[in-house]
């Protein structure tokens, strides 16, 4: 194998070659220090999938036991790199892959699997394949620590098995954060279980536009929703994976299948119908009844007893305010706090809900319309009309997650042939521009620490199936993840579809829908 032959994907921090290879066998052991063995049992499960072998996994009492012709984890304290950092020493008669925290672990295997042949991402066992791994010495660590995809499941509900794949093919990727969307105009979808209307009703809408025709409702009730169980599994699965998942509850607006559940919570107080078209609805919480206060931070309680984030997503964006200057309730709110206007009311009502949520040791994360009225003292933004909210927000001081639209919105066409593609919500971004996203362009040095990463965003509203979710994410996922885990330097598009070529052959393996860029 030689240097060009390499496909890792994010492609690590520091790599040096040396001459000979380790071959993985049916007498090879896995060796591990105290505290490794959960991250060793999953990795000998995914090499018995692929090769068949049933590789025993010892504890070690001391790492100078590991013997020759194993293959080594090590959890060690003094590694540098950080929780997610690792290394990777290859040589004939051992592997070693050395990290200070189990997600380092984690990634070192991934690694390790990217080194063996494309057959390791096979489901079931391969013979005839040498299962060698090239000698070599990999530090690696990543460049930011929110590597996110998003996953709106409000305007198309998708099945827990899709979900944990979702997962699975972010863990691969090195993807560490789960954005879960899952309270839209369109459906509610998460099982509150103070409020059960929110899914008796909430869940459920009568109709949906045809993609194709997006005026025109086919007639085909739509909905359901994830019990509290079904969270905590997903919860369970993705923090196995080193992933955090950060629930969104939408708020002021996208609130229309909460108003459907509860009029009483709406400036009108009634006539609500879950939404059935996409776009932006008029209706969203009224901000000038206590009520809706109670109401969400009761709803919050519970997500937070869910979810064990340090971020919570509040939603914020596209909250139109022509029921607000209409309100009495509302615009006795903006008298009694001595605000100036309705996009003062948004900000108020935000930081009303960040109270809540620092007050319960979390942290408030929104859409960039945040900004709009003032920004929520301790409030984290999410950029996603371009990168100026985001170049705002880190310049004033805030930190900042970066989806701008321009490189990160995979419900974009990925073609200039849209005939070729199934329908989309429009615009254009090749695999290119993502490649090409930098969370960092055009913030000044010394606030770049802001931007705590960067994050792919998948709407759904024109993508009804897993098939077609995983088409429009793939292969944009994968250039996304190079983005926010590799170091900028060491960006070279042509080098990427190289390892991508190879690449693509691992989610053939694991049955991805991507599209590809080669046909
Ligand atoms: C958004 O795309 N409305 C955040
Ligand atoms: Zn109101």
């Amino acid at each position: 194998m030689d240097a060009t032959t390499l496909s890792l994907i994010p492609q690590p921090a520091q790599l040096v070659r040396q001459s000979g290879t380790f071959v993985i066998d049916s007498n090879t052991r896995i060796a591990v220090s105290a505290g490794a063995e959960a991250v060793a049992q999953r990795f000998a499960e995914e090499l018995r999938r692929a090769t068949g072998f049933a590789l025993p996994v010892d504890t070690l009492p001391a790492e100078a036991d590991a013997a020759t012709g194993t293959l080594a984890l090590i959890l060690d304290r003094t590694t540098s790199g950080g929780d997610e950092g690792y290394s990777v020493q290859v040589t004939p008669n051992q592997v070693t892959i050395r990290a200070a925290a189990e997600p380092g672990l984690f990634y070192g295997t991934q690694t390790l699997r990217q080194l063996l042949p494309v057959e390791a991402y096979s489901p079931t066992p391969v013979s005839g394949v040498t299962w060698t791994v090239p000698a070599l010495s990999i530090q690696d660590w990543p460049r930011f620590r929110w590597r996110g995809m998003h996953l709106d499941v409000g305007r198309h509900l998708f099945p827990l098995d899709f979900i944990k794949k979702y997962l699975d093919l972010m863990a691969l990727h090195k993807m560490n954060t789960f954005h879960w969307h899952l309270t839209e105009d369109q459906g509610w979808r998460i099982e509150i279980k103070r409020y059960p209307r929110l899914t008796e009703i909430g869940s459920q809408r009568a109709a949906s536009p045809y993609p194709a025709d997006r005026k025109t409702l086919d007639g085909v009730p739509y909905g359901g929703f994830y019990t509290q169980d079904e969270v905590r599994e997903v919860v369970a699965y993705a923090q196995a994976l080193g992933i955090t998942v950060v629930p969104e509850i939408e708020m002021p607006g996208h609130a229309v299948a909460a108003l459907a559940s509860y009029p009483e919570l709406g400036c009108v107080g009634e006539g609500y119908a879950v939404r059935t078209f996409w776009g932006i609805a008029e209706d969203v919480f009224c901000a000038g009844n206590e009520d809706v206060y109670t109401f969400l931070e009761n709803v919050l309680a519970e997500v937070l007893d869910l979810f064990p984030s340090e971020y919570i997503h509040i939603g914020g964006d596209e909250c139109p305010k022509v029921r607000w200057q209409s309100c009495p309730k509302c615009q006795a709110a903006i008298q009694r706090e001595g605000l100036a206007d309705e996009h003062e009311l948004q900000s108020y009502f935000i930081r009303r809900i960040e109270k809540f949520l620092n007050g319960r040791g979390r942290r408030l994360i929104g859409w960039d319309e945040i900004l709009e009225g003032g920004l929520a003292p301790n409030a984290t933004v999410m950029s996603w009309r371009g990168s100026k909210g985001g170049i705002e927000a880190a310049t004033a001081g805030h930190d900042v997650v970066m989806t701008p639209n321009t490189h990160c919105y995979f419900d974009y066409y990925q073609s200039e042939d849209n005939e070729g593609e199934p329908p989309a919500i429009g615009h254009y971004l090749p695999l290119e521009h993502v490649y090409m996203f930098d969370p960092v362009a055009g913030i000044a040095e010394d606030k770049a620490h802001h931007v705590i990463g960067g994050q792919g965003s998948l709407w759904t509203e024109y993508i009804p199936t897993t098939e077609q979710a995983e088409y429009m994410a793939y292969p944009r996922a994968v250039a996304l993840a190079e983005t926010v885990w590799s170091e900028l330097p060491d960006r070279d598009y042509d080098a990427f579809m190289e390892r991508l070529r190879t690449h693509l052959q691992r989610l053939d393996r694991l049955g991805v829908n991507y599209r590809n860029p080669f046909a």
